[in-house]
This record gives C-alpha cells, structure tokens and sequence, in this order.
C-alpha cells in the first residue's frame, strides 16, 4: 500500500509541469489577459495598488456564463501581467446586485473606518424596483476593508447616494482633490456625468452636471473616470465616459474629454469626439487609484454586442492589457495615448530584429517566428507612403489583418476571416481608425495573445483592440505590401504565458 501511495506521489511530482500547462489545452484561453477560471466576468472595478500588490476587482456572476446577479470578484498581481484569483469580495444583498465602482486607499482615515483602509465605492442596483420601474433602482453605497482586500464589511448607513429618480444612475469612481481636500465622486447619470463631492466617503454633496451636449449620444453613458495628467508642465484634467451603444465602429466603447476640473465643474477643451480605442473590445476602461506618477488603465476586452455568446468555456470575457497613459500634442490638437505597461516585457522569450528590409508583395516570417502559440509581441516601424499589413494565420486559413489604408489615413483590423464567427452577426467585421500622427514613418506595436490582438500605432495615438476566436493557434505570421515599401525595423519576441 505504502509503496502504491509513493508511486502516485512521484507520478503526481513528475506530471506537474504538465498540469500547469493546462490551460493551453483550453481552447481561446487568453495566457497573459486576466479572465476567471469559470463563469461570467464584465467590467473592471476597484482596481488599487496598495503595499506592493495590484487588485482588481470585476463584475462577476459565478453561478453561470452568461450575465447575472452581481458580485464583485477579485484577482491580485504583482505586475498587472500575472493575476490570482480570490474568493469574491462583495455579494448581493438586501439593497440589490453590486454594479460597477471604485476603491480607494483612505490614508487620512476621512471615513473612520482606520487608516489605509481600503473603501470600495459602488452601485447597488436593486433587481425588484426595477421591475416596478420606479427609475430609482440605482443607489450608491461603500464598503471596507482592514485586510487589504481580503474581508469586507458594507457600511450599516447605505445607501450613501439615494436615487433622485434618474433610471442610470451608477458606476461611481472617486479619487482624492487635494486642493481642496476632499473626494469627488465622478458619476455616469444616463445622457451625462454628475460629480458629487465629500469630505469622508459618506455625506456628499453634488457639484455639477457635464456633457449633456457634449461628446457621442448612441448610447447611455457609463462607466466614467477623471484624472489628471501632467503635460508640458501643466495639468490637463481627463474625463473618461464609457457609452454603450455608439461607439464608433459599433456597441460599446470609450470616449474621453480633455480640459480642467475646478473641483466643482469640468470643462472641456476638446472639439471633436476622441475615442480611448477604435477596437470593439474595450470596454469600461478607467484608471488604478494610488499609482502615483503613473496612469494605467486596463478595460473589459468584449463588447455588449456578443459578450454573452463568444464561444469560450467554462469562463467569458477577460480583460485588456494593462495601458499606461500620457497625453501628446498634434497640430492644434491634444490627445490621450497608450502604451502597454513596460511589466509586459517580462514576458518575452526568443525572438528577432530586422532592419530596413524591403517588402513587395509578401514577407514570410514563419520560419523566423517558430512560435507556434500564436502568442507574441511585434514592434515595427513601417514608411507611411502606401498601404500595408500585417496578416496573422493558421492551417485552417482563420485571419486577422492588421492595416494601413493610406488613400483613407486609416489603421484597421479585420477579423472577418478569423475563424469561429456564427455565434453573432455583426462579429465577422473589419473596423478602423483614424490616423493622426503626420509624421513619414508609422511605428507599431502589436501584443497578440491566443484570441486577441491590441494594436498600439503611432506610440499609442491609435489604438485598437479587437478579439478572435481561431480554430488553431495563429502559429503563421507575414507583411504585405503590394506596391512596395520598406520595414525601417521589426522586433519580434514570443511571449510565454502568465497563467499561474
Ligand atoms: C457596464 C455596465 C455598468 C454596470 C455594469 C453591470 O458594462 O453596464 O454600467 O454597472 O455593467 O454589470
């Protein structure tokens, strides 16, 4: 018996490197984006960074893969790259299902809850008023925690915002306004963003309303954030606003605006409608609170159109890559950019650089890539004279194409040849974006992932991120140009997966 228990040990010891790998085997699993072991994730919530450690927190319904009654999971890293799950933070309760929110770190100990107490700030969203349809289902509330995230109490006082009767009225995102030393509250009420002000997370006081005529109207407004970041020695207040539909190449996405917040009012700088990214799957993006210097953002990768049918099992959806922020002039316009968090590099394994090469017709990199996990990051930097693109393929010929239309000045992705596409019609689509850079040469950056690519052009002027569902891995990689053009450089590295 003995000498039975200690072969099935060793055979365990020896099978382990297996095992871990098992989420390869798991067909679409994404391998370095944050997705749930099981079941339904949505939005982003209360994403922290508190003594050494990233927390995110999302929308969760465990009991299925399809949205439901909400929850708020929660997943920590140390990097933004490789994420744990953990035992969810908050469930549903007397006052309703926790819609989306924020958290922040009360150093001051402005709520008395004890100092560095970390406070999540959400909506509840009661499922039986709704019903009645009074419009006053939607309510905000807080809740603590002394364990750096690990237990949660809700407060006995909520709701800390009652409805005035506005039918959308949630996803609450705070941050702390020094100059006045206070908190404001940054609130998506249906067609416009209200902000809400208090001096200790309980008692708040609105302020004012922006964007009623301002910026996209497709859809409702959700989801916002608002921050600043430095730029030529000046603060530029940015104002995120998540709409779901309208985004420009359909369903949901996020725009934002630029100019100064008082503490009381924002006002806009902004002439055009700017959109965070121009993919369809970036979602309910806002920023981490206590990252000092740094803004980093990261969104929900899907899209309202098809979240619940993408045709992933056991879990759906998972999350963007981590961004980091900066702001970027071109002609008279001022514009937000994103680039991956540096973190992603440790992640690159083998890989290759070229220089100056030329390309008419096609470039076979197949051979060079010898990756055949589809996964992979790609800085290039092409001339701007003509069309290109980079085409990702398998065996089965699933594609994705990434582009340059120069007649259009437009990037794009199409993903209508990507493999599995029946489960939602408008699924098989080419998107694109508008360039703006004016400069002669277009520098790239593509993070490929096993059912996803983010495009970042331009250092982050164009972004888009868009999801695929291949029937293999995309293990086959070229360039295309028909007329002609010269790669000034290309660096290629093959990342290795983040799972734990
Ligand atoms: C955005 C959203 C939020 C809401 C949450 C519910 O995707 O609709 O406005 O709080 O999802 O899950």
């Amino acid at each position: 018996m003995k000498k039975i228990i200690i072969c099935l040990l060793l055979i365990c010891a020896l099978a382990r490197p297996f095992l871990m790998a098992q989420d390869f085997q798991e067909k679409y699993r994404p391998q370095f984006h944050f997705t749930p072991k099981a079941n339904w994730m949505n939005d982003p919530n209360g994403m922290v960074y508190l003594n050494g450690t990233y927390h995110l927190f999302y929308q969760y319904y465990p009991n299925d893969k399809i949205w439901g009654p909400m929850h708020w999971g929660h997943a920590t890293s140390s990097d933004m790259i490789s994420w744990k799950e953990q035992p969810i933070a908050l469930y549903p309760d007397s006052l309703g299902y926790i819609f989306s929110g924020s958290a922040v770190v009360d150093k001051n100990n402005t709520a008395g809850f004890g100092k560095d107490a970390l406070i999540a700030i959400f909506t509840h969203h009661d499922p039986v008023l709704e019903q009645q349809k009074t419009g006053k289902h939607e309510s905000q509330s807080i809740a603590y925690s002394l364990d750096e995230g690990k237990s949660w109490t809700k407060y006995k006082g909520n709701p800390v915002i009652k409805n005035p009767g506005i039918s959308d009225f949630r996803d609450p995102k705070v941050r702390w306004f020094e100059p006045q030393k206070k908190w404001v509250m940054t609130l998506a009420t249906k067609d416009r963003i209200t902000f809400y002000s208090s001096a200790d997370l309980k008692s708040w006081m609105r302020e004012s309303d922006f964007g009623v005529n301002e910026g996209g109207h497709g859809g409702v407004w959700e989801c916002p954030d608002l921050f600043p970041i430095k730029h030529e020695g000046k603060e530029i207040w940015v104002l995120i606003v998540n709409i779901n539909p309208g985004g420009p190449n359909k369903g949901s996405a996020g725009q934002y605006f630029l100019g100064n917040f008082d503490g009381k009012t924002f006002t806009s700088n902004s002439k055009e409608t700017k959109w965070l990214d121009y993919g369809t799957d970036n979602y309910a993006a806002v920023t981490f609170a206590n990252t000092g210097d740094r803004t980093i953002l990261m969104g929900w990768m899907s899209n309202w159109q098809y979240a619940n049918q993408v045709p992933t099992d056991p879990w759906r959806s998972a999350n963007t890559i981590a961004r980091q922020l900066g702001l970027k002039t071109v002609g008279k316009e001022l514009y937000l950019t994103s680039v991956p968090v540096q973190e992603l590099d440790v992640l690159n394994t083998t890989g290759f650089s070229l220089k100056k090469v030329k390309v008419k017709g096609q470039l076979d990199l197949t051979d060079k890539t010898k990756n055949n996990t589809g996964l992979f990051r790609l800085d290039l930097t092409m001339e701007s004279r003509t069309d290109f693109s980079i085409v990702l393929s398998n065996q089965q010929g699933n594609e994705v194409i990434v582009g340059y239309d120069k007649a259009a000045n437009q990037f794009y992705i199409d993903r209508s040849k990507s493999g599995n596409l029946g489960f939602e019609k408008g699924f098989a689509a080419k998107h694109v974006a508008p360039r703006f850079s004016q400069a002669s040469n277009i520098p790239l950056t593509l993070i490929a992932d096993a059912a996803s690519i983010e495009l970042f052009a331009d250092n982050g002027l164009t972004v888009m991120t868009d999801i695929f569902f291949p029937e293999n891995p995309m293990s086959k990689l070229s360039v295309k140009s028909v007329s002609g053009i010269t790669v000034d450089s290309l660096k290629y590295a093959v990342l290795k997966s983040a799972v734990k």
